[in-house]
């Protein structure tokens, strides 16, 4: 790469346009690029193309990747220029393994699947899933958590009991998912016995694809390959239980599940949903729902647990406006502590930490031209710590968002992502969190466990690797 600060005639663009070579980010090893810093401590690098400028570029062992963080750039490549990009490499690896799906999908089949599976998660729905969830938190939390009830004896040495709640939030938030697809339990519990071998494994297949590797007899490969095909199976059952179900007019059963209104739908070219679609968006919303709400749900817990005040704060604002009674979803927008709680961990810790785009043909981001077929990656890591936005950015203070204009701060803050590819299962997701945290909060004071460390885990997710807890029931 030449000096980027030297434009010359060779670096015009196709149109004469001017092309300044985004820098190349410091630290690449001969070979091997900036590859074993992002293997190392990816969080660190991001950080560090975010100082290094709104654009930059890191070598992938022989590959250039363009790390965008300037937020106008950002919103180029989701929104303005969002039908140049498609979304890459790790995205075709994941079609051929869950489908094609609305997060998997391209084009025309993309928009008509969004369009078909967005009315199940619109607000009205969502306060319908969220009226449903919480008894269903509250049954897991007394099988789970209850000390009376704790299956595994997994108590401190004072006899309270200590759990990790990245774990049992990732089993919780399967179950919600499973079930306000399909209205079943018993789906939910056939899922809980595959989902997490394929998640386990999926990220690296995503991140690494490299078909010959997958293809080894190794133990790993199998028990990934078993946890796939039954994900896969549990998915056919699930339409074909709903299928008949619809079949016999036993609404009851399946009412109210948003698998049961997708199969119902009718698009607007008159044509409904197959049961193949129906397959791959139950694998789609088992990828991208889980992993997403529970590492936000346990980094909540993680940060209320180490402030006593703040969690009593938010404890009493909940007793306030519920009224000691279950959540409503109606009360959601008047719990404006825990919202911005909830608001600020998805700023330091974004679930979509990173998400990868790749040119469809040449392009310009800014000054500079970027050739067809390159990999272009979203840094929402640093753009949301941008100290241009956010005084005193890796600083957890979620009474910041009290004073901010959120006006000026909205480029710099997309835990959601934006345009066409922007989250479906937002609105779900928030009422999944809120309806979580009112009910642990209502039953239980949680300490952290003295001695332990909570680090971040970034690969599919950007998650805490784990958060043990101490409980006490109030
Ligand atoms: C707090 C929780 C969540 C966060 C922070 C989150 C974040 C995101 C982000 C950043 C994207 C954009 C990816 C891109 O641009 O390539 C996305 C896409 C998506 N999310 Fe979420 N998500 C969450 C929860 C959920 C839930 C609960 C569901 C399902 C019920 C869901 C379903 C999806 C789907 C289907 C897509 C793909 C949309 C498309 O390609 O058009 N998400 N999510």
């Amino acid at each position: 790469m030449t000096d980027h600060d030297t434009v010359s005639a060779a670096e015009c663009g196709p149109a004469g346009d001017l092309d300044i070579p985004a820098p190349p980010l410091r630290g690449a090893w001969p070979l091997l690029g900036h590859a074993p810093a992002l293997l190392r401590d990816p969080l660190a690098l991001l950080a560090e193309a975010g100082r290094t400028g709104p654009l930059t570029v890191v070598r992938l062992g022989p590959v250039a990747a363009y790390v965008v963080t300037g937020p106008d750039l950002v919103r180029q490549v989701l929104v303005t220029d969002a039908a140049r990009y498609d979304k890459g490499f790790q995205f075709d690896a994941l079609r051929r393994l869950i489908g094609d799906g609305v997060g998997t999908s391209r084009g025309a089949k993309h928009r008509r699947n969004k369009r078909m599976l967005r009315p199940a998660f619109d607000r009205t729905s969502s306060r319908v899933h969220a009226r449903n969830m919480t008894p269903q938190i509250e049954g897991f939390l007394d099988a789970q958590w209850d000390p009376a009830a704790d299956p595994d004896g997994r108590t401190a040495p004072d006899g309270r009991p200590v759990i990790d709640a990245a774990v049992d939030l990732r089993v919780l938030s399967m179950r919600l998912i499973t079930n306000s697809m399909s209205g079943s339990e018993l789906a939910a519990d056939e899922v809980m016995r595959a989902l997490p071998g394929l998640l386990s494994g999926i990220g690296r297949r995503a991140l690494l694809p490299v078909r010959a590797l997958d293809l080894l007899p190794t133990p790993g490969n199998r028990r990934f390959d078993r946890s796939l095909r039954r994900v896969h199976a549990v998915a056919d059952d699930m339409v074909a239980r709903e299928r008949e179900r619809a079949a016999h007019g036993d609404a009851a059963a399946g009412g109210g599940s948003s698998l049961a209104a997708w199969l119902a739908a009718v698009d607007e070219d008159g044509t409904g949903m197959t049961d193949e679609q129906a397959h791959d968006e139950i694998m789609t919303l088992l990828l991208a729902g889980t992993e997403t709400t529970a590492g936000v749900m346990a980094w909540c817990l993680y940060v209320l647990a180490r402030d006593s005040e703040l969690q009593q704060r938010v404890r009493l604002e909940i007793a306030d406006v519920t009224g000691g009674k279950r959540l409503e979803p109606a009360d959601m927008r008047r719990l404006e502590l825990a919202e911005r709680v909830v608001k600020e961990v998805l700023r330091l810790y974004p679930p979509g930490w990173l998400i990868g785009r790749r040119a469809m043909e040449e392009t310009r981001l800014g000054n500079t031209r970027i050739p067809a077929g390159s990999q272009v990656l979203v840094n929402f890591y640093a753009l949301q710590r941008d100290p241009a936005a956010f005084h005193d950015p890796d600083a957890f203070d979620p009474d910041r968002w009290k004073s901010l204009d959120q006006a000026a701060v909205a480029p710099y803050y997309l835990p959601f992502g934006s345009g066409p590819r922007v989250c479906l299962g937002e609105m779900y997701g928030m009422a999944e969190i809120f309806c979580v945290l009112c009910a642990i909060l209502a039953r239980y004071r949680l300490e952290p466990v003295p001695g332990t460390t909570v680090r971040p885990v970034a690969r599919t997710t950007l998650h805490p690797d784990t958060v043990p807890l101490r409980l006490t029931r109030l």
